[in-house]
């Protein structure tokens, strides 16, 4: 018999093998054995090569067959790959929804807070972590032998290095390197060696205050207070100052703000005063202006410094402070 004879008969056997791998009758691997493979109707033909009369002619005809045959197969493979596909991709149906970040609550409340004081004409300021014994306590007018710098447990890293235990250091950076006016807030991390508890951490973050300029009066630290808390807490809450101490300010109050929870009524928040104690203030003390060359005789001043942590808990009603470090998704998706 001629070879394209046979060739023909492969091929209409091919065609209709094509219809019913389409089905998905047959598989395509079962396809190429049956055509290409060693004992495939190819292979076949291939060993009648000697009953061929014109065997040279025969042979590049079933090669050139060959080549065909399993480039067709080959594609109908990546074809049929596509097609199953679309079939299945059903382009009317909701996407997934992608989980997107967000701020971390205590990062918004920073910035939130600095949006106030921005809006007030502060200025944001940065100062070093790891800090010298200078500017955390000695130009903060805490003498050496002062109880305050031990109410501070400090963690220090060698000689008089140490992490700041809270941001006033860096009301000295910033008078060292600027005259006044001076008009900044100052957020960042503070350390001290606590036992984490829920009020409690080693790490945590406090925004400074100063303002210096000629005739800075504690008015207007009260009035600059007073419309901070409203603008954070809302318009009824009210402000109570209680005298009290710190080392680089004289006078020194702390700063209470009518309870968030209970609106002043008392709760259990409030241990029933109707007030929450929410930053340390006041009237920048004239030996710190000393130790950064300010003329005291020219110019006063006021600072705060309040925790942010502490803050964002009463803003939240958050019960425990070391939620806000775990990052348990379940609880950061909640705000
Ligand atoms: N540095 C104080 C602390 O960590 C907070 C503070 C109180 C800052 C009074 C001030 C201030 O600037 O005037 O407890």
């Amino acid at each position: 018999m001629e070879v394209s004879l046979l060739i023909n008969e492969i091929k209409k056997h091919f065609e209709a093998d094509i219809l019913l791998f389409a089905e998905g009758k047959i598989k395509h691997d079962d396809l190429k054995n049956k055509f290409l493979g060693r004992k495939g109707l190819l292979a076949d033909v291939f060993a009648k090569m000697p009953t061929f009369t014109n065997k040279a002619e025969a042979g590049k005809l079933l090669n050139l067959f060959k080549n065909e045959l399993t480039e067709k197969i080959d594609s109908l493979s990546q074809n049929s790959v596509v097609a199953k596909n679309t079939k299945k991709l059903d382009l009317t149906l909701q996407g997934r929804k992608p989980n997107l970040g967000s701020l971390h609550l205590l990062n918004e409340t920073q910035r939130e807070i600095e949006e106030i004081f921005i809006s007030m004409g502060f200025e944001i300021a940065n100062g070093p972590q790891v800090e010298t014994d200078f500017y955390n306590f000695e130009a903060l007018n805490f003498p050496d032998d002062h109880p305050a710098r031990e109410m501070h447990d400090t963690f220090f890293v060698e000689g008089d290095v140490l992490l700041r235990t809270h941001t006033s250091n860096i009301q000295i950076h910033v008078m060292q390197n600027q005259k006044p006016p001076v008009r900044i807030i100052a957020p960042g991390k503070c350390y001290r060696n606590d036992t984490p508890d829920a009020t409690h951490s080693p790490v945590f973050a406090q925004i400074e205050a100063l303002y210096v300029d000629e005739n800075v009066t504690f008015t207007e630290l009260k009035g600059t207070l007073d419309a901070f808390v409203k603008a954070l807490f809302g318009k009824e809450t009210k402000t109570r100052f209680r005298p009290s101490f710190f080392p680089f300010t004289e006078p020194s109050a702390e700063v209470d703000v009518t309870c968030v929870v209970c609106k002043g009524k008392g709760c259990r928040v409030c241990k029933n005063s109707g007030w929450i104690e929410i930053l340390g203030s006041g009237m920048v003390d004239p030996n710190v202006f000393k130790s950064v060359g300010y003329n005291s005789e020219k110019y006063t001043g006021f600072a705060f410094g309040l925790g942010i942590e502490r803050v964002t808990m009463l803003r939240y009603g958050i019960p425990d402070l070391r939620l806000f470090l775990e990052n348990d998704v379940r609880f950061l998706k909640q705000f």
